[in-house]
């Protein structure tokens, strides 16, 4: 952080997010404005979320600088100001308007792509809904990017990308397969990133371009002061924000369905590895720092790069535990009070049995840690509920 009497404070890097009103944008954000190292610009058509999220994440930055430094710099002041853009990624003149905007303010230094559809039963319903709007999108962005100069990509990947994994837990060099409409559009994304990465340019020169594809499992929680959480719009899809909605009271189903208790886990019903939405956002910032040239993280991170060019990385973002369906139900019980009924049916298309990261790479490389357990997970995710029942609105 820069004080009010520091000589040369660093500029601010101009870091644009997609997608930066979602759940996983707000807390990535309020994550990158605590460094007071960026500017952060969001896009956002709200297809999701609420920009409420963002005027939040603002203000808790602000309230947490005034608290740690009575007599802020102002840059530090600005540091936690959004550039706020309501735009659709779909839109490629919008975008590079953006883009545009930010010539003259030393361009766009990196980018975090978050913006996506990601509900994969609906993927099945509309695909190509899904294909324009996470890789069509993902392709111009990638343009406008090259259009740019703007050579430092994030993305926000799944572990849906291993689709059913061959074995547990989970490296990164597993193939990659999705197993659903919503699960190939992020294998896809990831391929073009990397081919992008690997492309030689008209001079022969290799591509500048570097991206690091972080791999979320399954984040959950929310800031503890529960001023910024998730709100979906519609039914939460999710099952511990749905487990939350139920027990507020905006969902007001008698039973939780769960698809099916005959996979081969302990108790029959599908395993993931949650890990807290801080320790997830964490690892944005770390990500961002290792595409920093010339850094002793940057040559950390692509020394082992599998790309042909050393110049794409992904990291699997998890725990390395897993939670049944069922574990999920009990700690969501002793942390609301809600007595939750639960009714088995079939199995839901696209889903796996189990999916549990293997974090020793994001360790060793990123030094990426998920401190925050379970029960921290839902007592911030009930916080949240209780204080906001109907969210942002
Ligand atoms: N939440 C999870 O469990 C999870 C797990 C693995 C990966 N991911 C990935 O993380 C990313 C964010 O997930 P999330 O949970 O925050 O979802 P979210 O829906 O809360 O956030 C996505 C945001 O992107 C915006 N958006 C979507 N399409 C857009 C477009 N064309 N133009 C502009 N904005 C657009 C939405 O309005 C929303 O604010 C997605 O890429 C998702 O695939 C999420």
């Amino acid at each position: 952080m820069t004080t009010a009497n520091s000589n040369t404070p660093e500029l601010l890097k101009n870091v644009l997010v997609t997608g930066g009103a979602g759940y996983i944008g707000s807390h990535v954000i309020y994550t990158l404005l605590r460094t007071h190292k960026y500017k952060v610009i969001s896009i956002d058509n709200y297809h999701n979320s609420f920009p409420a999220a963002l005027t939040r994440v603002s203000s808790l930055a602000l309230s947490e600088l005034k608290e740690s430094s009575p007599e802020p710099s102002a840059q530090d002041i600005d540091s936690t100001v959004i550039d706020v853009h309501e735009c659709d990624l779909i839109n490629p003149t919008a975008v590079r308007s953006i883009f545009s905007s930010y010539a003259s303010k030393g361009g766009i230094w990196g980018v975090i792509h978050i913006a996506a559809y990601k509900a994969v039963g609906e993927s099945s319903e509309i695909p190509l809904t899904y294909y324009a709007n996470n890789v069509a999108a993902t392709i111009s962005l990638l343009q406008i990017m090259q259009e740019f100069h703007c050579t430092r990509l994030i993305y926000s990947s799944s572990a849906t990308v291993y689709g059913v994994p061959p074995d547990i837990p989970i490296k990164e060099e597993t193939r990659r397969e999705g197993d659903s409409v919503y699960g190939r559009t992020k294998v896809m994304c990831e391929l073009i990133i990397e081919d992008f990465c690997d492309s030689i340019m008209n001079d022969g020169e290799t591509n500048p371009f570097q991206a690091i594809s972080l791999r979320y499992f399954n984040p959950a929680g929310a800031h503890p002061s529960g001023y910024i959480g998730e709100h979906p719009r519609g039914r939460p899809e999710n099952l511990l924000p749905l487990l939350a909605h139920m027990a507020v009271g905006t969902v007001t189903d008698p039973v939780l369905k769960v698809f099916g208790n005959d996979y081969p886990t302990a108790d029959g019903t599908c395993v993931r590895d949650y890990l807290h939405i801080l320790d997830l956002a964490a690892g944005h910032v770390i990500a961002l720092q290792a595409l920093e040239e010339g850094s002793e993280l940057n040559a950390k991170v692509f020394a082992g790069s599998t790309s042909s060019n050393g110049k794409f990385k992904a990291y699997n973002l998890g725990k390395g535990h897993g939670m049944s369906v069922m574990q999920i139900v009990d700690a969501m019980r002793k942390a609301t009070g809600h007595d939750y009924k639960t009714e088995v049916i079939g199995r839901r298309r696209g889903d796996v049995p189990e999916l549990i990261a293997d974090p020793a790479l994001a360790r060793a490389e990123l030094g990426f840690d998920a401190p925050r357990d379970l029960e921290t997970m839902c007592r911030d995710l009930w916080n949240w509920q209780v204080k906001n029942p109907t969210g942002y609105e």
